[in-house]
Parts: C-alpha cells; sequence; structure tokens
C-alpha cells in the first residue's frame, strides 16, 4: 500500500472509531481554557493513527495535536528538526473536538506526511457526511474519487467565505475584527468549527475564502495540500507564502486572495 492509500485507510478508521463512541460516556478535560477541549475519543483516535503509523512505517516521525512535542517521535521538541526528518505525519485525530462534544456535525480526522518539510499529501475525512477528502502532490485533489476544483469566482460578493474561532483570546479578537470588515462585503460568512473542514470546503469551491488566527500545523498542513492541488492560494496574514508553523492563515481560490489580504491588513493580528 503506498503512503496514500495508507493514509486514508486509517482516517477512515480513526473517522469509525470517533463516530462510535459519539454518543458514548467519554471523560473530556479543559485544556488551556474552557475553549479548548480534549476527550479520551480524541486521545484514543490519535493513538490508533499513530499505532498504526508506527507498525507500517517504523522510521517515521509523528507529531499529532494530543502529544507534547517533546514526545514526538524524531522531533524532540526541535521544530527545526522537521525540515530534516525524511518523512513526518502531522496528525489532528479530531480538528472540531467542540462540535464533537456538542454533538454537532462537522468534526474530521486530518492527516499530512511532510518529507523533509515539505507537504507531500494530506487526507481530510468528515465522518458525519462520510466525505473523504485527500491531494498528493502533483496529482490532483479529490473527494470519494471525483477531481475537485476551488471556486472561480472573481468577487467576495460572490463567495461564502469561512472562519473559526480560535481558542486564544487575542487571535480570537482579531478575527472578530476581521469578521466585521469582511462581512459587508461578501455573500455571507459561515464558522463550521473544523479548520480541517473549512480548508477542504476552499479545495472544493464550497467556500471561496477562509481565514484564521491562531493555528497550528496539525489544523491546517492537510488542508493547504488540497488548496495548493485544487489551484487555490494559501499565505499568512500578511501574503507570504504558507509555512509549516505559521498561526494566521488566508486560503482561497487564488482570485479573492488579494481582496482577503486588503481586508486583513486592516487588522493586528
Ligand atoms: C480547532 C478547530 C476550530 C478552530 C480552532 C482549532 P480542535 O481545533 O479547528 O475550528 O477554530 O482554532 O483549535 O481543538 O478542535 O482540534
Ligand atoms: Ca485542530
Ligand atoms: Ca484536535
Amino acid at each position: 500500500m503506498n503512503h496514500l492509500d495508507f493514509a486514508k485507510r486509517i482516517a477512515l478508521d480513526a473517522g469509525a472509531l470517533i463516530k462510535s463512541k459519539l454518543d458514548a460516556p467519554y471523560v473530556t478535560n479543559e485544556k488551556s481554557s474552557s475553549f479548548d477541549l480534549v476527550t479520551e475519543v480524541d486521545r484514543a483516535a490519535e493513538q490508533l493513527i499513530r499505532q498504526r503509523i508506527t507498525e507500517q512505517y517504523p522510521g517515521h516521525a509523528f507529531l499529532g495535536e494530543e502529544e507534547s512535542f517533546e514526545e514526538a517521535g524524531g522531533i524532540g521538541g526541535e521544530l527545526d528538526k522537521v525540515y530534516r526528518v525524511p518523512f513526518l505525519w502531522i496528525v489532528d485525530p479530531i480538528d472540531g473536538t467542540s462540535n464533537f462534544v456538542h454533538q454537532i456535525p462537522g468534526f474530521t480526522v486530518s492527516i499530512a506526511l511532510a518529507c523533509r518539510g515539505e507537504l507531500v499529501l494530506g487526507v481530510i475525512y468528515d465522518p458525519s457526511s462520510g466525505d473523504l477528502y485527500w491531494a498528493e502532490k502533483g496529482t490532483g485533489a479529490y473527494v470519494n474519487g471525483s477531481p475537485i476544483t476551488v471556486s472561480d469566482a472573481n468577487r467576495l460578493e460572490q463567495l461564502m467565505i469561512g472562519t473559526g474561532f480560535p481558542t486564544d483570546e487575542g487571535a480570537r479578537a482579531a478575527v472578530v475584527e476581521c469578521l466585521g470588515k469582511l462581512s459587508p462585503k461578501c455573500r455571507s460568512i459561515r464558522s463550521m468549527g473544523s479548520a480541517a473542514l473549512q480548508l477542504a470546503y476552499v479545495a472544493s469551491g464550497k467556500l471561496g475564502a477562509y481565514w484564521e488566527y491562531g493555528l497550528s500545523v496539525w489544523d491546517t498542513a492537510a488542508g493547504v495540500v488540497l488548496i495548493q492541488e485544487a489551484g487555490g492560494t494559501v499565505t499568512d496574514a500578511a501574503g507570504q507564502p504558507f509555512r509549516l508553523f505559521m498561526k494566521n492563515i488566508v486560503a482561497s481560490n487564488g482570485r479573492v486572495q488579494e481582496q482577503m489580504l486588503d481586508h486583513m491588513k486592516l487588522v493586528e493580528a
């Protein structure tokens, strides 16, 4: 099995585990605040994914949201190492834990693979809809086997735009300030509670653009591969190209990227 088929398989298996626990009793803990949750199901899904990767590819490194950098195999707390590791799996076992806890659809499994710091594949699985998104560098982006592309609209007024409300107070305030500036200019704004899902929606043309501040690499890595392969653009809020550990993200069909950035520049993030 190649890397992509393997990633799809484990995303589906982790998604099935998560879905099976939706109505089950599980322990929920707060991390940095009551906005920032982790459940036993997040940990179990990450453990499943990590175990499968370790068995299949013992030499590969692993970075999951629920593991500290210190524990992450091959990284040892040094982010620079990411650019030297031949294969690094970047995993968010549940992106959208708040949706999961409140039984709202829109939580995803997000799995990406980086080779010496370069993203080469991304898989995002939405167990509620059953949609499996994937992309591998140079071979296009797909949902359930059908090719996807970004929206071909040229103006924000023609587009739905996604955003999220990060756990960090300052980042959340910056998002809200941007929202005030963008909402009169676009068709409407949605916040679906999973960064990965919204990036997949940009890749498939459902959303024309998405922005959020204060994100982590496991939220964005898989979605970035999807958008790049679907013909879109991802930068930071200052318009600089995507980098693995950047926190502020502006993603779009490319055609409206400058219009998005014009609004971001008005806000201090
Ligand atoms: C969160 C989701 C949410 C976004 C937050 C993320 P988590 O990830 O992606 O949409 O607004 O900033 O932290 O905690 O559910 O994995
Ligand atoms: Ca996340
Ligand atoms: Ca998560």
